[in-house]
This record gives C-alpha cells, sequence and structure tokens, in this order.
C-alpha cells in the first residue's frame, strides 16, 4: 500500500531553492507508486523584503494542515539578523509544535572529515535536541536599555512536559531495531542545576519503563571532546535546545561538514518539516557549487517519516554511492556541481 500525501515545499532563501530542486528531483525518482502533491508557500526574505510578510498566521494555518514540509533554508543579508529565524523558522517550529529536533550524525563511505581517525562505526549516532522550549522560548527582556545601568534578561523555561515528551521521545528511539539502546543525556548539571536537574530526575524516572536501554550523563563540555575523541561512546543523545544547537554543528563537522547534515523538526502527532542544517550560505548563492546531500537527507527523513520506507532506503542507498566518488562534501569542492551530485543521488538510488 502506498500513499498521496501534500506537502509544503519552502524553498526559501539563498542556496535553499537549489537544494530544494534537487532533493524534488530525487523525490521524483524514488517515489514509486507514491503520490506527491507538492504545495508551494512563497516565505523568506524576498517576500519579506517585498510585503513585510515572514509568516501570516493564515499560512501557518495553511502549514498545519498538509503531511510534511519540505524546507530549503532561510535568512539573507539584506535582513536583520533575527527578523526570519525568529518570525519565520522558529515561529514555524513552535506554532506546529514541532517539539523534537532530530539530527542524525553518520559519517558516509568515502566522506573526508577533519578527524580522520574516525571510521563509519565511530560515527553513527543521533541528536534529540529540544526544540520548543528552554533559551529559545523568548522568555526574558530589557531594563533600563541603552543606559550604563541596563540589564537584559534571557530565561530558559523548561517545562515538566516538554522535558517529559522529549526525553520519551529519545527512549522510543534508542529501542528502535537500528539503534543501540544507549540513551546519554548531554547537559550542564553542575552549574544549571534547576534545569538539568529536571532533565535528570525525568530521564532516571522513564529509564524504569525502558530497562534494556543504557543510560548515562555528560556535562555538554565534555561531550564536545567527546565527539571528535571518542564519538562511538554515544547512540541517542537528549538535550536541550541550546546545547542541541551548538552540538550539532560539531557533529555536523565529524559528519564531513554542514553540506551532509540534514535534520527534521518533527511533531509525532502532527505535522513535521525537514531541513538541511546548514543555511543559505549566501556566497554560494547561484553557482552551483553548493551540496544538495544535506537537503536529500532531509528528504530521506520526511519519507521515513510518512512510512515510505522504502523509497527512504532508496535515497540511503544513493546518498552512500555518492559519497562515495565526491572529493568533499564542502561547497566548490565537492568535484561536481549542485545538480550532478543530484544525479549522482538518482543513479545509486535507481540502479
Ligand atoms: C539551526 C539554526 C537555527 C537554530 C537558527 C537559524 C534560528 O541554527 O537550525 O540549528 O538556532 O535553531
Ligand atoms: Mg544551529
Amino acid at each position: 500500500m502506498t500513499g498521496s500525501y501534500r506537502v509544503g515545499v519552502i524553498r526559501g532563501d539563498g542556496t535553499g531553492p537549489e537544494v530544494v530542486g534537487e532533493g524534488l528531483k530525487v523525490l521524483e525518482a524514488v517515489r514509486g507508486d507514491a503520490s506527491f502533491d507538492l504545495v508551494e508557500f512563497d516565505l523568506g526574505a524576498d517576500r519579506y523584503l517585498r510585503t513585510g510578510d515572514t509568516l501570516p498566521d493564515d499560512e501557518l494555518e495553511r502549514l498545519r494542515d498538509l503531511d510534511a514540509i519540505f524546507l530549503g533554508a532561510v535568512g539573507d543579508p539584506r535582513v536583520k539578523p533575527g527578523v526570519l529565524e525568529r518570525d519565520l523558522l522558529l515561529k514555524a517550529r513552535f506554532g506546529l509544535d514541532q517539539y523534537v529536533n532530530l539530527r542524525p550524525v553518520v559519517r558516509y563511505p568515502g566522506v573526508q572529515t577533519l578527524v580522520p581517525s574516525h571510521t563509519e562505526e565511530d560515527v553513527n549516532m543521533v541528536v534529540v535536541r529540544e526544540n520548543s522550549e528552554g533559551l529559545y522560548s523568548g522568555a526574558g527582556g530589557f531594563h533600563r536599555k541603552g543606559t550604563e545601568h541596563e540589564v537584559a534578561v534571557q530565561e530558559s523555561i523548561n517545562t515538566r512536559h516538554g522535558v517529559e515528551r522529549i526525553v520519551r521521545y529519545a527512549f522510543d528511539l534508542a529501542m528502535q531495531p537500528h539503534r543501540r539502546k544507549k540513551l546519554t543525556l548531554v547537559h550542564k548539571t553542575n552549574v544549571l542545576t534547576f534545569a538539568g536537574d529536571l532533565y535528570q530526575r525525568v530521564v532516571d524516572e522513564l529509564a524504569a519503563e525502558f530497562p534494556e536501554v543504557e543510560t548515562d550523563y555528560v556535562h555538554v563540555d565534555a561531550a564536545c571532546i567527546y565527539f571528535l575523541d571518542r564519538p562511538g561512546r554515544f547512540d541517542v543523545i537528549v538535550t536541550d535546545n541550546m546545547f542541541g544547537d551548538i552540538i550539532t554543528d560539531l557533529g555536523a563537522m565529524i559528519q564531513g561538514g554542514m553540506g551532509i547534515a540534514a535534520g527534521g523538526n518533527i511533531n509525532p502527532q502532527g505535522v513535521s518539516m525537514f531541513e538541511p542544517i546548514g543555511g543559505t550560505a549566501p556566497s554560494e548563492t547561484g553557482k552551483g557549487t553548493i551540496n544538495p546531500l544535506a537537503a536529500i537527507g532531509a528528504l530521506e527523513m520526511l519519507l521515513r517519516q510518512l512510512g515510505e520506507a522504502e523509497a527512504a532506503d532508496r535515497i540511503e542507498r544513493g546518498i552512500r554511492e555518492a559519497t562515495q566518488q565526491m572529493k568533499s562534501m564542502r561547497a566548490g569542492e565537492m568535484g561536481y556541481t549542485t545538480t550532478q551530485v543530484g544525479d549522482l543521488v538518482v543513479e545509486g538510488a535507481t540502479s
């Protein structure tokens, strides 16, 4: 039984449209009998500069009705930093209650990274980043702004409900057949004694429901060391929004770079949104030099979330074929153009 789906497409800014184009080319090649009604959304810097709209409420409602969303990237040097990030990307993540930010850190065959001693076996983990609260909640404010006595407060909001649902998601994931049944909490419990304590208590409580899962704890600073020195110790990591943001950029580097790092903003009960985690790469825009594999990997995650496992597996094979032929994952150093890398994936996926 194959499905029929309505998928929102937000090509966005910078290199977003180029990599989304390659993703959709791959989708067409692997979809089999599944059908996809692609619903285009004109969102991003151009729209904002033209009309002042970032993500109008009625469009957020239209996004809510879809089966999934495929996003290129948002952000543009012409727009003040923070506008599109907060009022478009974070508004979508929060508004659609995509409380899981799922970021696999996988080293594909043939990929060179900055840590030559790592093997494919070493780098095979997934970061479950809390995506709906923490420092990203926007709580805080200024007092006496612009004076010598200015106060700026930025609060980390951590709710029992929010922590429990993300930790539960991570335990469930650790139990999946392709995982190694190990869950590591990454936090900073020695300094963030309130938020960290809540996370640790929730992990300890839920551990009783998942006796087969081995749990451990690593401080976020030490986790950075282990990402380089002993990444194989990680299987599933659960962490808060800010720590998750930071360690997944480091994670991308041990995969080979931002060009290969994919992620999903997931609402298990609602609509999820998949994106390359690398941003808009303004300096590469329009040159055909950007690596589309992160976006293609995001599409693979989208298909898996929809239950189209065979199509997702095809993409996985295609990516593995492509990485073995490419010189580098870095923009402009791939040995192929953006379109040619898309073609390599299609070839590998369909042969
Ligand atoms: C990411 C990005 C975003 C984040 C920015 C663009 C708001 O860095 O997806 O990791 O901080 O979540
Ligand atoms: Mg980030």
